[in-house]
């Protein structure tokens, strides 16, 4: 069968053929909430983020990043078990606040920060991850002007990547962080009020499966954060290395092998110097700790034959969910894990392609797949759609409504 190629990621049941998602059959939840749906599955994420702890060293921090899912209750939940938010926006600062995140544990990274963005968050007191020589300037006169501190930290760009992810954000130009020669220069201006300089960020890349290359990364970060931090102002009070930790979306992918990683950080950490030991080491995840708790839930409105391939049309589409139509940072098109839920023990296969309501060619949630028996009002499921989902797809394209989200 097609997903006999992908990862299917855990904890969803199968009862009578019917798909359960915490227990609770799909078909229930479509009759209570509607569809097209989405569902997180908290204990689906308290599993992940416990696994994810279990894996690194102790003394490591996990942040969170909102954006791969800024829903409140995940943003309120993620809040209380892991130990900050990272936030990429004056949006992402209101609801985090909104959901009682402590300031001092929340940073604030991303490129082009607006004024208003930096007076909110020197305001609440967020740490500011400096992406470039004028932004810290811009962060420095406005909390002048407020006559308040600002808690700062570099985001560098290294002068090396992550092997073997397409997602790659350093190491390379871009517009992330300040390139890494130039850091030196920059903390020099740091060292006086209204600064109060905390520490570094480094942001490799986003989705990588491979151990290895992201214990490499993790190795070269932190020789150049040891260079760097003899030019900081005070020893660095946090280094955020990143994260990169990747699910597998597609066929052929494999789950990263995260106590590799861990256990590689623990001998890195014991490697280094007093004033690395001595600082908060920060793994920051967004889509491995949520993307494999939520499913795309929608309902199959036609079936049509058109020159020799069957089409499943739903009720969905690349408006709620772009990332599985492929049009979220994919190369080529691939398919995501898909199933009928409502016909899951279904024996034959059919060759089908599953496409959202959508009057464009690219809205296929599914290409060419081998599935059971599908009809009309039967419910199609797209898994890993904890991440990246709802928030990153174009909700009011073609003013279809808006999708559904819940929390169980
Ligand atoms: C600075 C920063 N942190 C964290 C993330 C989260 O990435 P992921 O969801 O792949 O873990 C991103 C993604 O773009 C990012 O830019």
């Amino acid at each position: 069968m097609f997903n006999k190629w992908h990862h299917i990621p855990e904890g969803y049941g199968n009862q009578a053929g019917v798909m359960t998602v915490a227990g609770l059959p799909v078909t229930e939840l479509v009759a209570k909430h509607g569809s097209p749906l989405f569902v997180y599955d908290t204990a689906l994420v308290h599993a992940r983020v416990a696994k994810t702890r279990a894996a690194l060293p102790v003394n490591v921090k996990l942040h969170y990043a909102m954006k791969a899912n800024p829903h409140p209750a995940i943003v309120s939940l993620m809040a209380s078990l892991t130990d900050g938010l990272d936030i990429a926006s004056g949006g992402e600062l209101k609801s985090a606040l909104m959901a009682g995140v402590v300031p001092e544990t929340i940073s604030f990274a991303g490129p082009g920060k607006t004024d208003t963005e930096l007076h909110d968050a020197i305001r609440a007191g967020v740490r500011v991850n400096l992406e470039s020589e004028l932004e810290a300037k811009r962060a420095g006169a406005i909390a002048m002007a407020l006559g308040k501190t600002v808690r700062v930290a570099v985001r560098v760009n290294p002068s090396f990547d992550i092997k073997g992810t397409s997602m790659r954000m350093g190491g390379t130009a871009q517009p992330f962080g300040i390139d890494e020669a130039r850091v030196p220069d920059v903390l020099a201006t740091l060292g006086q009020e209204p600064f109060i300089f905390e520490g570094f960020h480094v942001y490799g890349g986003s989705q990588s499966l491979n151990a290895e290359n992201i214990i490499e990364m993790q190795a070269k970060t932190f020789d150049m954060l040891e260079k760097l931090s003899v030019a900081a102002p005070c020893s660095p009070k946090v280094l955020n290395i990143g994260g990169s930790f990747g699910v597998p979306y597609f066929p052929g992918e494999t789950p990263l092998d995260i106590v590799k990683i861990g256990n590689a950080l623990a001998t890195q950490i014991a490697n280094r110097s007093e004033q690395i030991k001595a600082a908060e080491i920060v793994i920051e995840l967004g889509r491995y700790l949520v993307a494999e708790a939520g499913i795309y839930i929608c309902t199959i409105l036609d079936k049509k034959i058109s020159y020799g391939e069957t089409f499943l049309i739903t009720d969905g589409g690349l408006h709620h969910q772009l990332a599985a139509a492929g049009q979220f940072g994919q190369v080529l098109r691939r398919n995501y894990p898909v199933v009928i839920a409502t016909n899951l023990d279904g024996k034959t296969e059919h060759k089908v392609t599953i496409t959202g309501c959508l009057c464009t060619p690219l809205d296929r949630l599914a290409d060419r797949v081998l599935l059971p028996d599908a009809e009309p009002d039967d419910l199609v499921v797209i898994y890993l759609a904890g991440a990246y989902g709802a928030s990153a797809s174009p909700k009011d394209f073609l003013g279809h409504a808006h999708p559904k989200e819940i929390i169980i």
